[in-house]
């Protein structure tokens, strides 16, 4: 564990960067420090391995003093990634990678063996082994900085806002890669972002600090959501905090309707047994039970039923994974305000839910969310896809 001890950074100017900062950063999990810039978070990360040291207070790892520690052991034990990577640019994507094992005098081969074994790790195609950084997209070059930073095999990483330059798309894929690789290789991570959906997405436990380097709240990213500290928080999570909690209720519990979900194939039977009071709408499926799209019953002919004719079914959810906001998303762009759920194999339907029954789930699931203190259950575990 990392224990920050009531630690203050005074740069020589006199700019107090970090202001009486205590944090316990668990093991095997990904801790986020988020805030808005010049709040500190890089002050907070460097002092960590060292690169900044601390005009007061303490630093404990695994209950030792980092003081106590030889600079280059402490480093050794803490991989470090920066935004755009920091590579060496005259070194391939291959001894890029292996720099810190060749440091470490395990020799060219075992190095190179390793670097790309890790290449594979962060999903690297083994074919960009030999291009140098500059021949490589800004989301390729994050990912060698992140297997740089893992050659070593450290117990520790140190992110600072790491994928902050990229565009979004290939930000969730670099995100839902350190998500894999983190639960994969259960390193410690200390990450730095601005953002505050990358921090909820990312942390299992969350620092939000403000101006001035004070830490405005120190929580699990659910209870962030449902019990901000106070009302810079509250700011700094946004208008739609509400919504974004969503994402730690999971979708499994809503009830599904299969009766207004008809096969392409349907007879004049099927179709006129459907009672639109309980839907309004049926959902037709291919003849694998995938999702085809919407109709009003009358508007169906049985034996004549075609495809390009259906309103859109939207995208579906996958109740097993996904969460309430994502079923609610699929129902807010669906044409019927029905969305569909499919099994997460096949994308076969399981039902369709209207978004009146995904309405009560979340007010169901918000009360449960007070009883509890407001806090619901397993915040950290409970973290669904979506
Ligand atoms: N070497 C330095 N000398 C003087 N002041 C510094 C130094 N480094 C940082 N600061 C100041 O300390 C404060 C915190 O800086 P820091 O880089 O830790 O913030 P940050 O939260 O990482 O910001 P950003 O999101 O913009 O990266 C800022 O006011 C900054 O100007
Ligand atoms: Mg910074």
């Amino acid at each position: 564990m990392i224990r920050i001890d009531s630690v203050t950074k005074r740069y020589p100017d006199g700019t107090v960067a970090v202001d009486r900062l205590s944090l316990e950063i668990p093991d095997r999990s990904i801790t986020v420090l988020v805030g808005p810039s010049g709040c500190g978070k890089t002050t907070t990360l460097r002092m960590i391995n060292r690169m900044v040291e601390p005009s007061e207070g303490t630093i404990l790892l695994d209950g030792v003093d980092i003081q106590q520690q030889p600079v280059n052991t402490l480093r050794r034990s803490m991989g470090y990634v920066i935004q755009n990577a920091g590579l060496f640019q005259h070194r391939t994507i291959l001894d890029n990678i292996a720099t810190v094992p060749r440091m470490l005098g395990w020799g060219k081969e075992k190095s190179r063996a390793r670097a790309r074994e890790l290449m594979e790790r962060v999903g690297l195609d083994g074919a960009l082994a030999k291009r140098y950084p500059y021949q490589l997209s800004g989301g390729q070059q994050q990912r060698v900085g992140v297997a740089r930073a893992l050659a070593a095999d450290p117990p520790v990483l140190l992110m600072d806002e790491p994928f902050s330059a990229v565009d979004p798309v290939v930000r969730k894929g670099l995100q839902d890669e350190l998500l894999r690789i983190q639960e994969e290789l259960g390193k410690t991570i200390v990450f730095v972002t601005h953002d505050i959906d990358e921090a909820v997405k990312l942390g299992t436990m969350v620092a939000v600090m403000r101006t001035g380097g004070h830490l405005a709240q120190f929580a699990p990213p659910a209870e962030l959501l449902s019990h901000p500290a106070d009302a810079f928080v509250e700011d700094f999570l946004g208008a739609d905090r509400g919504i974004r909690r969503l994402s730690f209720f999971p979708a499994a519990g809503l009830e599904l309707l299969t009766a207004p979900v008809v096969p392409i194939d349907a007879t004049a039977e099927q179709i006129a047994a459907h009672d639109t009071t309980d839907a309004p709408y049926l959902l037709v499926t291919d003849p694998d039970g995938k999702p085809l799209g919407w109709s009003e019953p009358q508007d169906l002919t049985a034996g004549d039923i075609k495809a390009e004719e259906l309103l859109p079914c939207g995208r579906p959810f996958v109740p097993g994974t996904d969460s309430l906001r994502a079923a609610l998303d699929c129902a807010v762009l669906s044409p019927t305000g029905w969305a569909v759920a499919v099994d997460a194999d096949g994308g076969r339907v399981t039902g369709v839910v209207s978004q009146q029954t995904i309405a009560e789930a979340i007010r169901g699931a918000h009360a449960e969310g007070r009883e509890d203190d407001g806090r619901p259950e397993g915040p950290a575990d409970m973290k669904v896809a979506g």
